[in-house]
């Protein structure tokens, strides 16, 4: 497999079309080596051109993902952790939480291209069809405290936001508690999901599942989201995105999750606080108020100053923000 990735990755990073002579000569490896690899890439579902005396191009709509790609891009914590890539399951979290209860390990993830029964917070669904976005989730068998815990889906905010700039080279911002915004559109949810031990005030384990749009479906996202949401593209979607995606999401995370009590993510995230300094909506439970977001603090708590000048922390909470912001962000006036 080792050839196949070495060849997979030359493709990747190839400006144009690369003769099988030149890849076999910088590889160290045979030409027949080089054709047998393309052909297993092309089986694998990678397009490939090969045109007589121009060599071998990977068409960049050539999205596949695949354990061994991911896998080849993981570093230091996060290369521990066992992949699994499926084309299609009802819910990554409800899937990886059956392999939770059966004693799978720490640091197992489980990545889907489509999802039948994609879930959202609040009971909503995610909207996850084929070919559009990816599904990740991710197991943990946390040691710290179940509030000290609570801190895994701002970690998963932060690594997300930071993987889709290194991706796409745009800003991403952070909507508080942890939608990921690029330019004005939702582009990534995140559901934490866990199972309590009280004995111990911990937690038996928790699911991080973490959704990003990286195109809108053909026909567009559903009229019920359409406002909100966006996508990293919406034209072709450069090769090899969604395995670059996974692989700096999961490094990140696991980064970041190694030193979770002592919150490094957290400048990051509060440098990307899309609420910070706006006028809100907020929602908690049946109650509907408004105030000024100051910021957000290092536990992750909204601070809001209510109309009558009492400053607030918040936990937790639905925001809504004014639609002309969002359409000065998608105009580019940040
Ligand atoms: C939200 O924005 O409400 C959270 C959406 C979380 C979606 C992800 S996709 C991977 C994982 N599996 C699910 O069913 N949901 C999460």
């Amino acid at each position: 497999m080792a050839i196949t990735e070495d060849v997979l990755e030359f493709l990747e990073n190839a400006e144009g079309p690369v003769s099988g002579e030149e890849m076999a000569e910088k590889l160290g490896i045979t030409r027949n080596s080089v054709w047998k690899a393309v052909g297993k890439l092309k089986e694998a579902g990678y397009e490939i051109e090969a045109g007589t005396n121009r060599g071998y191009r990977l068409v960049s709509s050539s999205n596949v993902l695949c354990p061994q790609s991911v896998r080849r891009l993981l570093t230091g914590p996060a290369r521990g952790c066992a992949i699994d890539v499926r084309e299609s399951v009802s819910s990554t979290n409800t899937v990886l939480k059956s392999i939770a209860e059966q004693g799978g390990a720490e640091g197992m993830t489980l990545i889907a291209q489509q999802q039948t029964q994609g879930r959202g917070r609040l009971g909503r669904t995610f909207v996850s069809p084929k070919g559009t976005g990816i599904y990740i989730s991710m197991l943990l068998r946390p040691k710290f405290s179940a509030e000290e815990s609570l801190s895994v889906t701002t970690a998963a905010a932060v690594a997300v936001a930071e993987a889709v700039e290194a991706v796409t080279g745009r800003h991403a911002m952070i909507k508080w508690v942890n939608d990921v915004y690029l330019q004005g559109r939702k582009v990534c949810g995140i559901l934490t999901e866990a199972a309590v031990d009280f004995e111990n005030n911990g937690l038996h384990y928790a699911i991080v599942g973490i959704g990003v749009n990286i195109q809108d479906p053909p026909g567009g996202f559903p009229p019920e989201i359409r406002d909100v949401a966006g996508a990293l593209y919406y034209e072709e979607v450069p090769a090899g995105v969604r395995t670059r995606l996974a692989a700096e999401i999961i490094n990140r995370f696991f980064g970041f999750y190694e030193h979770l009590t002592q919150r490094p993510f957290m400048k990051s995230y509060q440098e990307r606080s899309l609420l910070t300094g706006l006028e809100v909506t907020f929602t908690q439970g049946d109650r509907l108020q408004e105030g000024l977001v100051l910021g957000v603090d290092d536990q992750a708590r909204l601070q809001v100053r209510l109309p009558d000048g009492e400053e607030k922390l918040f936990s937790a909470g639905e925001v809504d923000i004014k639609k002309d912001f969002l359409e000065q962000l998608r105009r580019g006036e940040e």
